[in-house]
């Protein structure tokens, strides 16, 4: 090529890149005047990487030169370490140690960051859309993004001093313009604007041999790949965000996935625990069944020093067979894993992150995972790329920085929308979770029966239907908004008595509404709102049509005309009566059912 016609910064990286290999990058180029948009586009593009990665393109051809020859070797990654169980406290039970770290949690939200990781392209639901739009429930249908806003303003308004709680959303080229305009469309769900804050994570280029060498797809341009969401702590430091944070008093981040509409029930036990037992990082964590496709967290000790780390489900079975268990991941006598399973939500300590994130730049345990063509490990089936996920952050940490496990109910705390209907129909038929739009609903619902009954409501579920073969669960449908409570104990001081049976339906909205022997059975609905400052008592049997589930058609689950995120379902509800009260002024109200139809 001829490097005359390049400016002196693109000379400079080509002249770079030809020093560390990759001067085919560079080979063939047309004579100056032919093909010179394709040109400046391929050297915006390396440019453009080059600036993004903490060691520019040159540290990622070395790291990923390193990785593979690592990965040629084909180590033990666990060479020497022996398992042990992690730093724990189970909170799966709803008693006095877990309304003990609520109550702490609660104290924090003012000190509080949420991190939403959110750049990921969602190719197994398949949904047209980002995933952050797809109603989490469809009788008021609440989109995930507008839930989990709905959780930072109640957490705001449980402050002492109000402020808003920082939400910093990772976007990708795939989510990022969507994302943006769902917002601004939707007034930033109440949000105000500067308090979230949007980092883009860009894709890295895919490479295609053991000598690190960039894959092209054209001549003028290279094949990208995304990066996974560790990029969020590479983003979190390039961007300076998480020191700036740090200095306005952020102690503690909490990263969220996009579609969990669980996640705020267990955040604020979580958060006491990081507070009370010291954790740097603390995994949220479920019981896990062995052999289930979901991490192990596990600690591993090898010559005193100690590390605790999510080990993926099929390195788990080898490393327990070749250290404390010949029987492999054999369940305990509640039929679990020694281990309990990660599901990627985090509650991390600032102070510890800032420091990691500066002796790091940000990478955090980049893994290469080539398919190679074959045993000699010589060359690839297709080009491959680092990766980075979020979880590993412990693999930087020392023996000064703590590491812990909180083991929540698996429902409680998680419950994703990943899988379409059919494969979650079949991950279903094999008696794993489904991971549906509509199992997440069930369990949407089933959390606010939950926070019921644990306020001592009676509470009898529905029989479970199968939809085109996903299990839904179709009530009692409880929707307790963040606004009315987001502890137990908050719960049960506004509520008292009452039963909640069949397919009834019932959403509470308002920080003042006061439940006092409520009862709704068959398929009733009864919905309440009301403003700050609107106190509304509320008592009474309410019987009414309520909400009817309504399976889709054949023709409907085909049709353009239904919103895809019914079809993801194959059902919707229709409202058939039930009885609704909205209270938009300040001031004291009584809500008694009068007769036995309303
Ligand atoms: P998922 O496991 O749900 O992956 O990611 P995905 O990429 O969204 O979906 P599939 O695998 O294509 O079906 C867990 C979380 O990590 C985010 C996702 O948006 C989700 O919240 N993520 C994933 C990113 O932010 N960036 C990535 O590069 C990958």
């Amino acid at each position: 090529m001829d490097m005359e016609f390049l400016n002196a910064e693109d000379r400079e990286l080509v002249t770079k890149l030809i020093d560390a290999g990759q001067q085919h990058l560079f080979a063939d180029w047309d004579v100056p005047g032919t093909e010179d948009e394709a040109k400046a586009a391929f050297l915006a593009s390396l440019s453009k990487i080059d600036g993004s990665y903490p060691g520019g393109l040159v540290g990622y051809v070395s790291n990923a030169r390193k990785l593979l020859s690592e990965a040629k070797a084909g180590g033990n990654p666990f060479e020497g370490f022996v398992p042990h169980h992690p730093n724990m406290v189970d909170l799966t039970t709803f008693d006095t140690t877990y309304d003990h770290y609520e109550a702490l949690g609660q104290r924090q939200f003012g000190k509080v960051g949420v991190v939403l990781v959110a750049g990921g392209l969602g190719e197994r639901l398949g949904y047209n859309g980002i995933k952050l739009d797809i109603p989490v429930e469809v009788v008021e249908t609440t989109p995930y993004l507008a839930h989990y806003a709905a959780c930072l303003k109640a957490m705001e308004a449980r402050m002492e001093a109000p402020c808003p709680v920082p939400f910093i959303i990772m976007v990708s080229q795939d989510t990022a313009a969507k994302t943006l305009t769902t917002l601004e469309d939707n007034d930033y769900f109440g949000l105000k604007k500067e308090q979230i804050h949007i980092l883009k994570q860009e894709l890295v280029p895919a490479i295609s041999n053991n000598d690190g060498t960039l894959a092209l797809k054209k001549k003028y341009e290279l094949i990208l790949k995304p990066h996974g969401h560790g990029d969020i702590h590479m983003l979190f430091h390039t961007s300076g965000l998480a020191a700036k944070l740090a200095r306005e008093g952020i102690e503690y981040l909490l990263f969220i996935q996009d579609t969990n509409g669980q996640v705020f029930n267990a955040m604020p036990a979580a958060l006491g625990v990081s507070v009370e037992k010291g954790y740097d990082f603390n995994s949220i964590a479920v019981n896990r069944i062995p052999s289930e496709a979901v991490g192990g967290l596990v600690k591993l000790v090898r010559d005193g020093k100690e590390l605790t780390l999510n080990v993926e489900y099929n390195q788990l079975d080898p490393l327990l067979r070749a250290t404390i268990s010949p029987e492999g991941d054999v369940p305990n006598e509640r039929g679990f894993s020694m281990f309990p399973g990660n599901i990627n939500v985090l509650v991390i300590r600032m102070e510890s992150y800032v420091r990691i994130l500066e002796k790091s730049q940000g990478i955090i345990a980049e893994f290469v995972n080539p398919k190679y063509a074959d045993a000699t490990r010589a060359t690839f089936k297709k080009p491959t790329r680092l990766e980075t996920m979020m979880q590993d952050l412990p693999k930087l940490f020392g023996p000064d920085e703590k590491v812990g496990v909180s083991i929540f109910d698996r429902r409680w705390s998680f419950s994703a929308n990943k899988n379409n209907i059919s494969d979650a129909a079949a991950k279903n038929e094999a008696g794993s979770p489904p991971e549906s739009a509509a199992t997440a609903e069930s369990d949407f619902y089933l959390a606010g029966r939950m926070r019921l009954a644990a306020a001592g409501a009676t509470v009898g579920e529905a029989a479970k239907e199968l939809i085109l073969g996903v299990p839904l669960i179709p009530g009692p449908k409880v929707l307790l908004r963040p606004a009315f409570a987001m502890t137990l104990a908050e719960a049960r001081e506004k509520i008292s008595g009452g039963s909640i049976t069949g397919e009834a339906t019932l959403i509470l909205d308002g920080k003042d509404i006061v439940l006092e022997d409520v009862e709704l059975s068959g398929r009733s609905g009864l919905v309440i709102k009301a403003c700050d400052g609107a106190k509304v008592t509320v008592k009474g049997a309410f019987s009414n049509g309520g909400f009817e589930l309504v399976r889709l058609t054949e023709e409907e689950l085909a049709s353009d005309a239904v919103p895809e995120y019914l079809r993801i379902r194959g059902y919707r509800f229709k409202n058939r009566g039930a009885v609704a009260y909205e209270f938009d002024q300040p001031g004291d109200y009584v809500v008694e059912a009068k007769t036995v139809a309303d």
